[in-house]
């Protein structure tokens, strides 16, 4: 009934597309299309006209799917279209007809509405099809591009920080996003294995190594190598620049013995790898995050040579009096020069980036890179982006932000004992937190595998209150709010998952394929739940599109929410027959997506707790 008043079909006339909120499940969506440049819009009487028009687009363009709130009515302004009418793909008989869609044009907007029993049904059938695939599959990309992300990156001589541990988290979701929807990802660890740190440590180790201490605790012990050499740096410059002390000097020299391939410090920088190497690949084993490639800067020490090269041939490199090489930047001011070489010839941070990426770029023929890197770098990747789009690498002519990936600080982050040292110490603490609370609650039922189970929802802690809040934001760590058993937390999130598998497999009914859907959307809590199940496809294209895990964390918590009122007022056991069922399922399917969060949050969801 377009038509009805004539001003719809006068108004179609030269504006923009514009929707007004919206709510659909990503099948349905799926066959929705605006219609533009209908031929002759004027006129057009009914559904079935809009279809003849339909068969006569010239164009047809998949809606976006930009959906904040779904509800199972959607409005659209048709004031708002150019030319345009809105239409479903070759089945508006359908729509309109016996499946019980409605479409009343109402002044100037165009009202849809999805019966609720068929709204439910197909949002349960779609998950029920889809599986592990319910969410992404709807994203699926339409050209496969070769996408490096580049995460954690700590370095070797130096304490993983919490920066490093949010780089690792982020980036490990942002990767598990790519990949679901198709992209080839390449999983960089770019490990910050060179540089004058190394040399100060490797003074530190001949200066006040013990290596009984070394051999049972490494980590602790290289450590406090690393603080005891640079308070020895400290108390000789003072206030003054670190160049004007003695032992930073001597640092700086054993550096450039191992630049120049020094056996002996090459065999000291060997030791100090390998120690650090084992140690962090015990954490990310923990925090079931990995690589397709560990990449070391100092592979890349040899090869800055052709970068210098490079930049001098294409006319970008320029000397300073001191013989420093660097390139001019448009936004110097503010960050800086970028610096190339030093005077003494050695290469810097910047230096091997370039030299590391442009070798990437070779091998792997990238469309995209992703650097998850804490904003503090912000000058060095503007830098980097800035010089790479001078060399002409296709993709840095993007905007920076898409680049580098930025992320917050964390404040406050500590464990019993004091201040945080060593990321071990916070998944320790996290484990034996959950298992205190796990033993005070008179539910849980494991034993014999407490310690793992601990350690795995530990994990989980750490990472959704990293993930749950914007990654540019700043957040305060608080071990209250990452262990709340009753909201918003990864044990919250692991207990309800738990629940849902043992109340699945423990109801004493299996389920059929014959399901009375009007026994789930006459209830509400169920009905709000299938509700929410119906958005998620579309808070996943979200959190892809922005890069931002925290859409689906919250998206998840909300969904635990719902899932707990529905637990507690539709149970399933006991109930009559097709009562039973039909709560099944929607239980069976929520679990579903529950997990399926938690995968792509590069979570292990947990059977039984
Ligand atoms: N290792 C560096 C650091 O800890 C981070 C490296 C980031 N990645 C890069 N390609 N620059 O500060």
């Amino acid at each position: 009934e377009l038509t009805n008043s004539p001003r719809h079909s006068h108004s179609l006339a030269g504006k923009a597309v514009a929707w007004d909120s919206s709510a659909m499940n990503a099948h349905l969506w799926s066959h929705l299309y605006i219609v533009k440049s209908v031929q002759g819009s004027k006129g057009v009487k009914n559904f079935k006209q809009v279809e003849n028009y339909v068969q006569k687009l010239v164009q047809v363009q998949p809606l976006k799917k930009n959906v904040s709130s779904p509800s199972s009515q959607f409005t659209i302004d048709i004031s708002q279209l150019s030319n345009c009418f809105v239409g479903f793909s070759g089945s508006i008989e359908k729509l309109d007809g016996k499946d019980g869609f409605q479409a009343i044009a109402d002044s100037g907007w165009l009202n849809i509405k999805v019966p609720n029993d068929m709204f439910v049904k197909r949002v349960l059938e779609e998950i029920r099809a889809a599986t592990s695939h319910y969410g992404s599959a709807d994203s699926k990309c339409s050209r496969v591009e070769n996408i490096c992300v580049e995460y954690s990156s700590p370095n070797i001589a130096k304490p993983f920080h919490v920066g490093h541990l949010r780089s690792t988290i982020i980036g490990n979701v942002l990767s598990n996003l790519l990949e679901a929807v198709g992209h080839s990802v390449k999983r960089v660890n770019f490990l910050g294995d060179w540089g004058t740190q190394f040399g100060l440590l490797s003074l530190g180790l001949t200066r006040y190594a013990d290596l009984e201490k070394l051999k049972s605790d490494h980590l602790l012990e290289l450590y406090n190598l690393y603080v005891k050499i640079n308070q020895d740096v400290k108390s000789e410059c003072g206030e003054a620049s670190e160049m004007t002390s003695e032992t930073y000097q001597e640092g700086l020299g054993l550096f450039a013995r191992l630049e120049k391939g020094d056996e002996g410090m090459k065999i000291l920088w060997k030791m100090v790898n390998d120690l650090s190497l084992a140690e962090l690949n015990k954490m990310y084993k923990r925090l079931g995050v990995h690589f397709t490639d560990v990449i070391s800067e100092s592979s890349y020490q040899q090869k800055t040579a052709d970068v210098i090269y490079r930049l001098q041939n294409s006319g970008l490199m320029q000397y300073d009096d001191h013989g420093v090489g660097y390139v001019q930047m448009p936004e110097e001011k503010t960050i800086g020069r970028a610096s190339i070489v030093k005077s003494d010839g050695s290469s810097l941070y910047l230096t091997r980036d370039i030299a590391s990426v442009l070798d990437r770029q070779d091998i792997f023929n990238l469309d995209r890179m992703h650097y998850v890197v804490d904003q503090g770098q912000r000058g060095h990747f503007i830098k980097l982006l800035h010089i790479l789009n001078k060399l002409s690498v296709p993709w840095a002519a993007q905007s920076i932000n898409n680049v580098h990936i930025k992320f917050g600080r964390v404040k406050g982050m500590s464990t019993r004992q004091g201040k945080v040292v060593f990321l071990r110490d916070v998944l320790d603490e996290a484990k034996s937190r959950v298992i205190e609370s796990m033993k005070a609650k008179s539910t849980t039922r494991v034993n014999e595998n407490i310690e793992e189970i601990g350690d795995i929802i530990g994990v989980t802690c750490i990472v959704l209150q990293d993930l749950k809040s914007h990654r540019s934001s700043d957040y305060t760590f608080s071990w209250d709010r990452a262990l709340n058993m009753k909201a918003d937390s990864g044990i919250f999130v692991q207990y309800c998952h738990a629940r849902l598998c043992s109340m699945l497999s423990g109801c004493g009914t299996s389920l059929t394929d014959d399901v009375d859907v009007n026994l789930i959307h006459n209830d509400k809590s169920l009905y709000n739940l299938v509700h929410h199940m119906a958005r998620y496809p579309d808070v996943f294209s979200q959190a892809l599109i922005k890069l931002e895990p925290h859409h689906i964390v919250q998206y998840l918590f909300k969904l635990c929410h719902l899932i707990n009122v529905a637990y507690s007022t539709c149970p399933v056991k006991g109930q009559p027959v097709d009562i039973a069922q039909a709560r099944l399922l929607v239980f069976d399917c929520s679990r579903q997506v529950v997990a399926n969060c938690m995968k792509i949050l590069g979570l292990q969801p947990l059977e039984k707790i």
